[in-house]
C-alpha cells in the first residue's frame, strides 16, 4: 500500500515512520510514503502559505491556490481518495483503517492554521477524518495514527498474521486479559483455564472475558454489535455475576 502525505512539516514523520514496525514494514515493500512538502507549491518570492480569513477574525487559512497545485501534483498519476485530516471530519476507527487498508493507495492531507479554503474542501477533497474530539496543533500527528493503524492490518506487516484479528475492536469487543510467565507473580496465579491446554475451554474463557471487559468499559460497543446467541447466553451470565458496584469500581479504575 503506497501512502501520500501532505503536510508543511515532513520532518515530523522521521521518528514515527522510520522505526519499529513501520520501518521495517517499509523495508520489506510492504508499504511505501512519499512526504510532498506543500510550501514546495508557493511560487511567490516569500513562499507564503497562508492568509488571513476574509471576514476577519483571529486564525490563518491556507491559500487554496497553494493547496490545490500540491494535491494536483500528488493526483496525477492516481485517482487515489484525498483524505483531509480535520477535527470536523467523522471520528476514525478500526472499521475505517480496515476499510481504508484494503485499497492501494491513499492520500493523507494535513492541515494547519485554523482551517483550509471552503472551495478546496468542495472540489478537492474526497473523506475528511478526525481522531477524536479534540484540536491538536496540526494534522500530522492523526496522519501518522491512521498510517499505522492501517499499516498493521496489511498483510505481512505484523509477525504473527493473528495478532491484528485478536486486538480489540476488530471484531466489535475489547480485547480479553492476556497473561504471561511466570504461573505466579507476586502472588497473583494466571487462571487456571489457560494452563489446561483445552483449547475449547481457553477461546470461551477469552470470549466471555473480552464481553465482561467490554460490558464493563465501553457498553456503548455492545450496542452496535449484533451479539450471537452464544455471546448472549455468556452476556447473562456476566450480568448475573458482576455486581453494579463492581461495574462501576471498574469504570473507575480505568
Ligand atoms: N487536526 C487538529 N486536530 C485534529 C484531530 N483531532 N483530528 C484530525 N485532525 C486534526
Amino acid at each position: 500500500m503506497h501512502f501520500d502525505i501532505l503536510t508543511l512539516f515532513p520532518e515530523m514523520f522521521s521518528g514515527p515512520f522510520g522505526t519499529s514496525i513501520l520501518g521495517k514494514a517499509q523495508e520489506n515493500g510492504l508499504l511505501s510514503v512519499d512526504l510532498w512538502n506543500i510550501r514546495d507549491y508557493a511560487i511567490d518570492k516569500h513562499r507564503v502559505v497562508d492568509d488571513t480569513p476574509y471576514g476577519g477574525g483571529a486564525g490563518m487559512v491556507f491559500k487554496p491556490d497553494v493547496l490545490v497545485r500540491a494535491i494536483e501534483e500528488v493526483k496525477k498519476d492516481s485517482s487515489a481518495p484525498v483524505i483531509y485530516l480535520t477535527p470536523q471530519g467523522k471520528v476514525f476507527n478500526q472499521q475505517i483503517a480496515q476499510e481504508l487498508s484494503t485499497l492501494p493507495r491513499i492520500i493523507l492531507l494535513s492541515g494547519h492554521y485554523e482551517e483550509i479554503d471552503e472551495r478546496v474542501r468542495r472540489g478537492w477533497i474526497d473523506q475528511e477524518l478526525s481522531i477524536g474530539d479534540y484540536v491538536l496543533t496540526g494534522g500530522e500527528l492523526p496522519a501518522m495514527v491512521l498510517v499505522d493503524a492501517i499499516a498493521r492490518l496489511l498483510p505481512g506487516v505484523l509477525g504473527d498474521e493473528d495478532s491484528a484479528e485478536q486486538d480489540s475492536f476488530s471484531n466489535g469487543l475489547l480485547d480479553c486479559p492476556h497473561y504471561t510467565r511466570p504461573a505466579q507473580f507476586r502472588g497473583v496465579s494466571v487462571p487456571d483455564v489457560l494452563l489446561s491446554g483445552h483449547h475449547e475451554k481457553i477461546r470461551v474463557w477469552r470470549l466471555k472475558e473480552a464481553l465482561r471487559r467490554t460490558w464493563l468499559r465501553r457498553p456503548d460497543l455492545l450496542g452496535l454489535k449484533e451479539l450471537s446467541a452464544e455471546e448472549n447466553l455468556i452476556l447473562e451470565e456476566i450480568k448475573k455475576e458482576t455486581s453494579v458496584e463492581g461495574r462501576f469500581k471498574d469504570n473507575e479504575s480505568n
